[in-house]
């Protein structure tokens, strides 16, 4: 099964990402993680998107379509799961293309639905483990006492470079004039399904979970 989680920054999309991979053996393919992960290593791409990034614009097509070909071509495991793309109608008219060439098609799209100020204060709260990802919030989900990612046992935690106030009013923006539109496009294919995000993370993932086996 081959998914989007659709939602503005913040909206739990990561988060929900790694539940489903250890519970269903998906593969995430997070285009914000893969930018992170160029910018970096000091890639050329990583030198050229890092600025973009940290004012909250949204990079060009170009790259991102090209990071998500490169990866479909791998290991398919219990599907995919696109978070964070596509975030513009030529990224989603892409993924189409580019899934009908490797025989795989979007099964269903999740549209996450959160309100401004929770996402202001979700983002402002974050951190994510330095070694393996899990993502954490001073209020919701704190690093556990004794500093080792419940997860992976790592003790450094980063916050990112996008994640403040002014970054995140442009970071916005960009989802309503560039990808909430996706929304009524995958509603005219029949593939949307809405979920409440304002839930706890369980009750999201839970009803994500009745979504995808519907
Ligand atoms: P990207 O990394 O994709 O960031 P984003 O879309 O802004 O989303 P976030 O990662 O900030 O939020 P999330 O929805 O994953 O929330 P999370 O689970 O972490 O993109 C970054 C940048 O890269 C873009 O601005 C752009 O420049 C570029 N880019 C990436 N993809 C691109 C593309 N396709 N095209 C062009 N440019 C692209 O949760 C947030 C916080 O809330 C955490 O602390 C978490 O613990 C907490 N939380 C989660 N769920 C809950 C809950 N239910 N209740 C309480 N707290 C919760």
């Amino acid at each position: 099964m081959n998914i989007i989680l659709l939602g503005p920054p913040g909206a739990g999309k990561g988060t929900q990402a790694h539940l489903l991979v250890s519970e269903r053996g998906m593969i995430q393919l997070s285009t914000g993680d893969m930018l992170r992960e160029a910018k970096d290593s000091g890639t050329e791409m990583g030198k050229v998107v890092a600025d973009v990034m940290a004012r909250g614009a949204l990079v060009t097509d170009e790259i991102v379509i090209g990071l998500i070909r490169e990866k479909l071509q791998g290991d398919k495991a219990g599907g995919f799961i696109f978070d964070g793309f596509p975030r513009t109608l030529a990224q989603a008219d892409a993924l189409e293309e580019l899934l009908e060439e490797c025989g795989e098609t979007l099964d269903k799209v999740v549209a996450m639905e959160v309100n401004d100020e929770a996402l202001v204060a979700r983002i402002t709260a974050r951190s994510t483990c330095g070694d393996c990802g899990e993502v954490y919030n001073d209020i919701t989900k704190p690093i556990p006492a004794d500093g080792k990612c419940s997860k992976c046992g790592g003790t450094e935690f980063k916050r990112r470079a996008d994640d403040n106030e002014e970054s995140l009013k442009t970071r916005l923006m960009e989802y309503y004039k560039k990808t909430s539109m996706l929304i009524g496009y995958y509603h005219a294919k029949k593939k949307l399904a809405w979920v409440n995000g304002l839930g706890e993370i369980a009750e999201v993932h839970d009803e994500i979970a009745a979504v995808l086996d519907a």
